[in-house]
């Protein structure tokens, strides 16, 4: 779904921020990148989603050459993608719903499907409690959720995540990756930049570490990575936190086997 080729990437300034990277990534993976500060993880992602051009190569995106996308289509491709950025990009003059509301108004979602969307999103991030609150009101790491929420309203087919628990506990990392990582298993394909090499080591997808803006070690490419959908059963959903599990088994009832489903009605999952 994803392919990187020869793209290198030199900004205004001289800096080469990314050096001949060839990486593909099928639908359906959950890829950590990995690097340290200044590395090219941000310009990757942001080559990904057309905020920045390449000096050289091709990307390709779903077996479009976005390289020689016209300017006006960009908007179309980004719908397709739900976006954590680094330094979150909330409106600080709309509440905690309206930023996360906004991006389902986008596409014309009537406003009864709005409400009932954007709350649920809002509560599986745990941040109910702050929909009427102003971003500048909030936490660094409750804004970092905030703009999480917004990434996924439109349950886009493929998620990045520049740094989304950077300003986050590691409790709470831990349950966002977790949430991620349910969120994968239904087929959405994952990318998440992180520093945190525990949260890395805790979760076994694969791992693309970028150094000086050249891919120096992928744990894998394709196949072994790539999610396959498992069949919810009441003990796969026991293994979840409980409020997640509970929202999964809400939202997505045709994921369920008709057992397990039977058996969670009647309280087993617990
Ligand atoms: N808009 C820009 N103009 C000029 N140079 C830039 C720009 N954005 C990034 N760079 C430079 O490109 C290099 C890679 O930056 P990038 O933001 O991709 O790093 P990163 O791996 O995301 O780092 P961090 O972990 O600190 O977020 C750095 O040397 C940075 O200073
Ligand atoms: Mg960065």
């Amino acid at each position: 779904m994803i392919q990187f080729k020869n793209v290198s990437k030199v900004y205004p300034s001289g800096t080469h921020a990314l050096s001949n990277v060839n990486i593909k990534i099928e639908k359906g993976e959950f890829v950590f990148i990995v690097g340290a500060s200044g590395a090219g993880k941000s310009t990757f992602l942001k080559l990904i989603m057309k905020e920045e051009q390449p000096t050289s190569g091709e990307i390709i995106i779903n077996g479009v050459n976005t390289t020689k996308m016209k300017r006006r289509k960009v908007p179309y491709l980004r719908r397709t993608m739900g976006i954590v950025f680094q330094d979150f990009r909330l409106i600080d003059k709309m509440t905690v719903f309206d930023n996360v509301a906004f991006a389902m108004r986008v596409i014309g979602a009537k406003s009864r499907a709005v409400k009932k969307r954007v709350l649920y999103i809002l509560g599986l991030v745990g941040l109910k409690d702050k929909a009427q609150s102003r971003p500048s009101e909030l936490s660094g790491g409750e804004q970092q959720r905030v703009s999480l929420a917004r990434a996924l309203v439109n349950n886009p087919s493929l998620i990045i995540a520049d740094e989304p628990t950077g300003n986050i506990d590691p409790e709470m990392s831990f349950e966002i990756i977790e949430l991620l990582n349910e969120i994968n298993k239904q087929g959405t394909t994952i990318i998440v930049v992180t520093h945190e090499h525990e949260l890395v080591h805790k979760f076994h997808n694969r791992v693309i570490e970028i150094n000086d803006g050249r891919v120096t070690s992928d744990s894998g490419a394709t196949d072994e990575h790539v999610a396959i959908p498992i069949e919810i059963t009441p003990e796969n959903l026991a293994d979840l936190p409980e409020e997640i599990a509970e929202e999964i088994a809400d939202v997505s009832p045709q994921e369920l086997n008709a057992e397990a489903l039977q058996a969670i009605e009647q309280g087993e999952a617990e």
